[in-house]
């Protein structure tokens, strides 16, 4: 049966980083909404230019066209033997629809990592992330810098830092993730699914928990 893993956690917590370290180690898709959204911006689609304007504040993007991309994302045969989402879902009616989706494929969450960190230690964090044009590989100019500044180590790519990076907009969308995501915690609970990450650690430490949870969940 496909395995599907749901990171949860505030922004800058390490979501994307985990995701891409434990989708290269199990095999999985690393499925993260914010990239999808990314690359629609970058191709101008007509769901990128309704996504920026939502992005560029810190909001949410409306739930109904972000059920349908992840559906269609997940429909795609790399997903087969399921996925680590990364970013989805962010809200109670995002869940339902995912529940309503896997059912359809078959499957169902099987566990929740729910990764953590103080409030500063994001703010600090996504101050100083950069992030690849090409394939959305993360870097930090403090904890996890390229070989060479400005260049991304896996595909030679440029860095740059994303617009809702600046502080105030980070704030905001800390807001945003305690009104709108933090629910999922109590539901995913309730479920037996959850599993606390104490995101604080090193990149390396936070992966070998992850790793573990996963293994204690099949
Ligand atoms: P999205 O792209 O998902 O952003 P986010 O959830 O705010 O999370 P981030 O990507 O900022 O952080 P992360 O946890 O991935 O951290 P990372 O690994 O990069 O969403 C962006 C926007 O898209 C949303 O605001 C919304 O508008 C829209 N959107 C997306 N999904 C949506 C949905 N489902 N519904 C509606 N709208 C949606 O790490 C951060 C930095 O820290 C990096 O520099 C990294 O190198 C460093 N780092 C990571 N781990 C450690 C560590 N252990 N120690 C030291 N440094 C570390
Ligand atoms: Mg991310």
């Amino acid at each position: 049966m496909a395995k599907y893993i749901v990171l949860l956690g505030p922004p800058g917590v390490g979501k994307g980083t985990q995701a891409s370290r434990l989708s290269r180690r199990t095999g999985l898709a690393h499925i993260s909404s914010g990239d999808l959204f990314r690359e629609n911006i970058k191709k101008q689609t007509e769901l990128g230019k309704l996504a920026q304007t939502y992005m560029n504040k810190g909001d949410l993007v409306p739930d109904d066209v972000t059920i349908a991309m992840i559906k269609d994302r997940l429909s795609r045969p790399d997903c087969k033997a399921g996925a680590i989402l990364d970013g989805f879902p962010r809200t109670p009616a995002q869940a339902e629809a995912l529940e309503v989706m896997l059912s359809g494929f078959n499957g169902q969450v099987n566990v929740v990592p729910l990764i953590n960190a103080q409030q500063d230690v994001l703010v600090d964090r996504l101050g100083g992330r950069w992030t690849c044009r090409a394939s959305g590989h993360i870097f930090n100019e403090k904890f996890s810098p390229p070989k060479e500044s400005g260049v991304c180590d896996f595909d030679g790519s440029e860095l740059y830092q994303r617009d809702d990076d600046k502080a105030e907009t980070v704030k905001y969308r800390i807001v945003v993730y305690m009104e709108q995501t933090t629910p999922l915690i109590a539901h995913y609970r309730e479920l037996g699914k959850l599993v606390e990450i104490n995101g604080m650690q090193s990149i390396e430490r936070v992966t070998q928990e992850l790793m573990d949870a996963l293994k204690n969940e099949s």
